[in-house]
């Protein structure tokens, strides 16, 4: 019998984040999270060996946990959603694992699903409304794009993504060029905050008219990192508030600019922006307030939410159930590369 409000738990490993939510159809149940962030924070980065150690230490805890704050049992399930891809592959492998032996031993349907869309879908957790067609900025440490959702079920298509870095990836390394520690977004946002973000031009990747012919809804970030580290070469005396400020304006203004005019040139009402970067104070307020101007709703996850968690993958597993979909075979590849938006992984 197909079931309205599935209880689904899902499992997210692809980077340094153990965590794992529970979701019963769309409300949010539990959202337990473990980061490895200050074991990789002196090497500058994710270190995939310690990540994927860290992740096989946590697991069952957190899984534990969840059970625990949701009150749920094992056996109650409905299913067993699961990161399969993108991510690092030693790090996916470990929820992978966890979750195939989870559906195994219970008898449980199992999901792997898309990193990308699960940061998407996570916005179905904010109301019970019916799913409306969206644009989604989806904006992380590994991704920018630009997508247009149906039902989160067979209906996610790119429209543009990043041509060199991610937003997050930007924000990661201009962070180094300011002595800022790892990972450097939240740091850039919270020094932004007593800088100007008028005081320098930074260029906008990808937003003069010549670029738009064949990049309307692509982003490239790699130019303003090398203008930030130049800038700050030639200007030794200059204020790092200034510069994280407009850093962060330039990034902000150029992914809004894009996700906006996707918004109105598709003929949407809706703009849902998710990813780490979602979480940058200075993004949520230019785009709810340009959201108000344009009469368009935009719809930000949490914080909490933006950044990976497992209540996201929970979220795309509970509609997978209640809409029916095929689940994943035990035994999938996770991988470590999506090419595309395609919501569940290892069925046609
Ligand atoms: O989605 P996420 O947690 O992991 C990936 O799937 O990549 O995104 C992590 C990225 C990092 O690059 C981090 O610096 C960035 O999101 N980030 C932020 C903020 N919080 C996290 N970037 C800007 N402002 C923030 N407040
Ligand atoms: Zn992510």
């Amino acid at each position: 019998m197909l079931k309205e409000e599935p209880l689904v738990l899902g499992i997210e490993t692809s980077c340094d984040e153990t965590a794992v939510g529970i979701v019963q159809g769309r409300k949010l149940l539990a959202n337990v999270i473990f980061s490895s962030v200050s074991q990789h924070a002196k090497f500058g980065g994710v270190v995939p060996e310690i990540a994927s150690r860290a992740h096989l230490e946590a697991m069952i805890p957190v899984i534990s946990n969840a059970l625990d704050e949701a009150n749920v049992k094992l056996n109650d399930l409905d299913g067993i959603a699961v990161t399969g891809a993108p991510g690092l592959i030693g790090a996916l492998l470990v929820g992978t694992s966890a979750a195939s032996g989870l559906a195994l031993a219970l008898n449980k349907p199992l999901y792997a699903v898309n990193h990308l869309v699960a940061h998407v879908a996570v916005d179905t957790l904010s109301d019970e409304e019916p799913i409306k067609p969206a644009i989604a900025l989806l904006v992380s440490g590994g991704h920018s794009s630009i997508v247009k959702v149906g039902d989160f079920i067979s209906d996610v298509n790119s429209l543009g993504n990043t041509i060199d870095d991610a937003a997050g990836e930007a924000f990661d390394k201009v962070a180094r060029l300011l002595d800022l520690p790892f990972p450097g977004g939240p740091e850039i946002d919270n020094l932004a905050k007593l800088g100007n973000p008028l005081a320098i031009e930074f260029p906008q990747g990808l937003t003069l008219k010549k670029d738009l012919v064949y990049h309307q809804y692509d982003f490239s970030f790699s130019g303003l990192k090398t203008a930030v580290s130049r800038y700050l070469k030639n200007n030794p005396q200059i204020k790092k508030e200034d510069v994280a400020a407009s850093f962060q304006e330039a990034v902000a203004q150029v992914l809004l600019s894009k996700a906006f005019a996707a918004v109105q040139n598709f003929g949407m009402e809706r703009l849902i922006i998710a990813g780490g970067v979602a979480a940058n104070s200075r993004l949520r307020h230019l785009a709810l307030e340009k959201g108000k101007q344009l009469g368009i709703e935009v719809r930000i996850p949490a914080p909490i939410l933006c950044t990976d968690n497992g209540a996201m993958v929970a979220a795309l597993g509970s509609l997978a159930v209640s809409s029916n979909a095929t689940p994943t075979p035990i035994g999938f590849e996770a991988m470590a590369v999506s090419t595309t938006f395609a919501p569940f992984l290892g069925v046609n």
